[in-house]
């Protein structure tokens, strides 16, 4: 899969392991930054990892902040994104399966190496059910997003 991976300096080292991981189960790793461990600001590297999956040059993305908490925020301003925060497997999988969840938002500072891990393995082996009631209620999210965007949906 190609995965769109990003971090904040809350972020980075965690970052590092993950993209060595990701690579090593043979996924195409897209890195946005950012690679230093000076502080920068995470909306700038979330917005890299939500519009590589907006357009369509990630088939998912992964952002890593301090709490995470910043890193959602900022991927779900991203018309298309559907970020979440997930520091356990649960909702790992089951944000894809249900709600088609994107961009996998995570804290470093929340969650440990491990189990970031275990989670990303959760998303990454997740698909969208396309159950009948999954899809009205992400319908209804994207009409949501359509009265602000002007843009058509199903
Ligand atoms: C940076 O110190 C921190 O605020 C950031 O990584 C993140 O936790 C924001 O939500």
């Amino acid at each position: 899969m190609k995965i769109a991976l990003g971090a904040d300096h809350g972020g980075v080292a965690l970052k590092r392991f993950v993209h060595q991981h990701l690579e090593g189960k043979g996924h195409f790793v897209l890195n946005m930054g950012t690679d230093a461990d000076g502080p920068v600001d995470y909306p700038d590297f979330a917005f890299k990892v939500a519009t590589a999956v907006m357009t369509g040059e990630a088939e998912r993305g992964i952002m890593i902040c301090g709490s995470g908490v910043g890193a959602c925020i900022a991927s779900n301003k991203v018309p298309g994104v559907r970020a979440g925060l997930c520091h356990d497997t649960f909702s790992g999988h089951q944000g894809v399966e249900d709600d088609d969840m994107n961009v996998l938002c995570m804290g470093a500072r929340v969650i440990g190496s491990q189990l970031a891990i275990e989670v990303i393995e959760a998303f990454v082996g997740a698909r969208f059910s396309q159950e009948d009631r999954h899809v009205r209620r992400k319908n209804k999210v994207l009409a949501i997003e359509a009265r602000f965007t002007g843009e058509q949906q199903p």
